[in-house]
């Protein structure tokens, strides 16, 4: 049973905040107890290494660290040996384009779409100007999401990958990944998915997706910073390069330069990983299948159409995504300068996050780079939504202040 009063309990700043209104759940999230106590045991009772102790508490973290990667391989019904820690979902995407990009010569074209964040975007833009290869862009509606048709328009036999969030993070877009892999496919196309905006939100399963590979951040998920999951098929992680280079990741090397790797996954793991950080995403990935990730899309999903229709009805509120079916509300206060706006609703103990939302090219479909993004978790509330909504009916140019009022 979804009980929001009972989880809010679990997140220590909803309690010893109670007036604040976080909606600036796309940024980052907040952390449920079971987290920080993963993360502080690390300090305060198992500190060491791992892949490197011969002692019982470097046996415990090594325990504690490469299960890690069962609980997120039950996440995403993946194998755990296709799971790699690596920084962020940005980190994953680097590396996935520095991999395949030793594959692609001049010509071959990477297939995106204007509606992705820089971490989409700038590791195959670096590509495409190092080895002559073409961006292209999907057609999207004017809410950013991809028609099959128009994926089938867009794809030919020069395309090499398809690189695309599943969750758009400004206006909520879900893409249908299944079928756009099914089509790049059939050219032998790679299918990557930046999962960061639907990971956390829904359930997402690898197989079903057939994606080739797929990334998203723990902190996204009510998980620590900097730690991020990079997934890809075996046998395609077998053959991608990792940019670092350095301690654990090799078998062997000697002095005429000769290097041996280790296999996948630990290959994409060089030098001292962020251990207290995977410890404490792995309890955060259980703590989330154990709401069920169903519950929380379906709760999310509701709680999100509650808040658009309350939205709809403000004269002074320009909506970007009112008939997207999830994901954050972008808006504008007609004629108010969004970090403005956000700053009064600032002062109202609201978080929100205003600007292009590192989504720098998305004003080609929106016509505009400022926004302000109301992003929801599955721990805000009606109550919270109707605060918001109070908040944001006073928006004007009279009441604008800045964020540092
Ligand atoms: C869709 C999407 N991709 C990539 C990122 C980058 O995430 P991180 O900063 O955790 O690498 C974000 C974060 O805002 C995002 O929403």
């Amino acid at each position: 049973m979804f009980d929001v009063e009972k989880i809010r309990q679990d997140f220590p700043m909803l309690v010893k905040q109670p007036e604040l209104i976080y909606f600036d759940n796309g940024a980052t999230t907040l952390k449920p107890q079971c987290v920080i106590d993963a993360v502080t045991s690390f300090y305060t009772e198992h500190t060491s290494n791992v892949h490197r102790g011969d002692y019982a508490i470097a046996a415990t973290n090594d325990r504690l660290y490469d299960g890690t990667r069962k609980i997120f391989a039950k996440l995403i019904n993946s194998d755990p040996l296709e799971i790699a820690f690596v920084h962020n979902v940005t980190a994953a995407l680097n590396q996935i384009a520095y991999g395949i990009g030793e594959e692609l010569r001049e010509g071959d074209v990477i297939l995106l779409t204007k509606a992705e964040h820089a971490s989409n975007l700038l590791p195959w833009f670096r590509l495409a100007r190092e080895k002559n290869l073409k961006i292209e862009y999907i057609e999207t509606d004017s809410q950013a999401n991809i028609s099959v048709e128009s994926f089938r328009k867009a794809m030919h036999e020069k395309v090499k990958a398809v690189s695309i969030a599943q969750v758009t993070n400004v206006l909520g877009s879900i893409q249908p990944v299944k079928e756009i892999a099914a089509i790049a496919h059939q050219y032998g196309a790679y299918v990557i998915v930046d999962a960061a905006q639907s990971v956390p939100h829904m359930k997402v399963d690898v197989k079903e997706l057939d994606c080739d590979f797929l990334g998203f951040s723990a902190h996204k998920m009510c998980g620590p910073d900097g730690v991020g999951i990079l997934y890809g098929k075996k046998e395609l992680l077998e053959k991608l390069s990792p940019i670092f280079m350095g301690g654990d990741m090799n078998a062997r090397f000697s002095s005429d330069t000769n290097m041996i790797l280790k296999n996948a996954p630990i290959r994409f793991e060089a030098g001292t990983p962020n251990i207290e950080g995977v410890i404490g995403a792995g309890a955060a990935a259980e703590y989330l299948m154990s709401i069920g990730l169903d519950n929380i899309h379906e709760y999310e999903r509701k709680l999100r159409a509650y808040f658009i229709e309350k939205m709809k009805k403000l004269d002074n509120i320009e909506l970007y995504n009112p008939d997207n079916i999830y994901g954050p509300v972008a808006f504008n206060g007609k004629g108010v300068f969004a970090q403005d706006a956000a700053g009064w609703l600032a002062s109202k103990d609201i978080a929100v996050r205003s600007g292009n939302h590192c989504a720098k090219i998305l004003h080609e479909i929106i016509g505009t780079d400022q926004t302000i993004r109301a992003s929801l978790y599955f721990y805000n509330t009606k109550e919270e939504v109707d605060r918001f909504v109070e908040a944001a009916a006073d928006i004007s140019l009279e009441n604008a202040v800045g964020i540092f009022f």
